[in-house]
């Protein structure tokens, strides 16, 4: 039916982001087991906004996992906490294993033995599996792939391992939410990597302006599968989360 929920609350098939406003964007949130890039330069919020939406379900009752390449765990956690100080229950999300926050050293993976480079990447992504298999995970978040890409400079060999790699994540019914840098923070330069055509869908974030008068912006580039808005939306990050201020209803 279509007004069917699911365990987070959003219409069957979409995970709920909880940000009202990128829900509406995304026409009711991320269409389930779809994997999904988080694109943005550099202080973005990628990293945050990722951390949110996992808070966010975990709460819900969607065992989620962060899978932190770039930061420490601790550090990704101890950011977040400064930035949303009103998400008072964190460490017991992670102490029930709803929210699962680990990581993983890409540089004690990279290998000696012929084609180490593929060999790394893949030891790396079943690391990551195995992250999110622990808990169940139905949501998970890798931040950053920017980090992935680095083990990798052949561009066949790269698309074939991410392909593989989202494959996986598909057969395992994970949704994911993957972290990317852009060189620059201002739309007008952004230039899409070969990841923009395999991955399901893409949101950009972008920083416009000055310092002192800073705006934050984000928009969804694609979504296989559904229709999504079209609008260049504002954001705020808050002591309660991120706000999106959507024309959508
Ligand atoms: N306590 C806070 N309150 C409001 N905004 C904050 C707070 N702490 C950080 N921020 C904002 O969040 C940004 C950093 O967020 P985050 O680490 O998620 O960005 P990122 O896009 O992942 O960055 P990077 O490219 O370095 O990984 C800062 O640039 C700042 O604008
Ligand atoms: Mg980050």
């Amino acid at each position: 039916m279509a007004n069917d929920n699911n365990s987070n609350g959003g219409p069957a098939g979409r995970i709920k982001t909880g940000i009202a406003g990128l829900d509406s964007m995304l026409y009711g949130g991320i269409p389930e087991n779809s994997q999904f890039i988080i694109a943005g330069g550099p202080g973005a919020g990628k990293t945050l906004m990722c951390f949110d939406i996992l808070y966010r379900n975990a709460k819900k009752g969607v065992p989620c996992a962060f899978i932190a390449l770039e930061e420490k765990p601790e550090d990704v956690i101890r950011n977040a906490k400064a930035a949303f100080t009103e998400y008072t229950d964190i460490d017991e999300l992670i102490q029930s294993n709803m929210l699962v926050v680990d990581g993983e050293d890409p540089a004690t993976r990279i290998s000696e033995q012929e084609d180490s480079e593929t060999y790394s990447f893949g030891n790396i992504m079943s690391d990551v599996e195995a992250i999110a298999k622990t808990n169940n995970a139905k949501l998970v978040a890798i931040d950053s792939f920017s980090v992935l890409r680095m083990l990798i400079g052949d561009n066949l060999k790269y698309r074939k391992s991410i392909l593989a790699m989202i494959n996986n994540m598909k057969r395992l019914g994970i949704t994911s939410l993957i972290t990317t840098e852009i060189k620059s923070s201002e739309r007008k330069d952004i230039k899409f990597g070969i990841e923009s055509f395999v991955f399901d869908g893409i949101i950009t974030m972008y920083q416009n302006g000055q310092e002192d008068k800073r705006t934050l912006t984000l928009e969804i580039i694609k979504t296989r599968g559904t229709a999504h808005s079209w609008t260049l939306s504002p954001y705020d990050i808050t002591a309660q989360g991120f706000r999106v201020f959507s024309l959508e209803q």
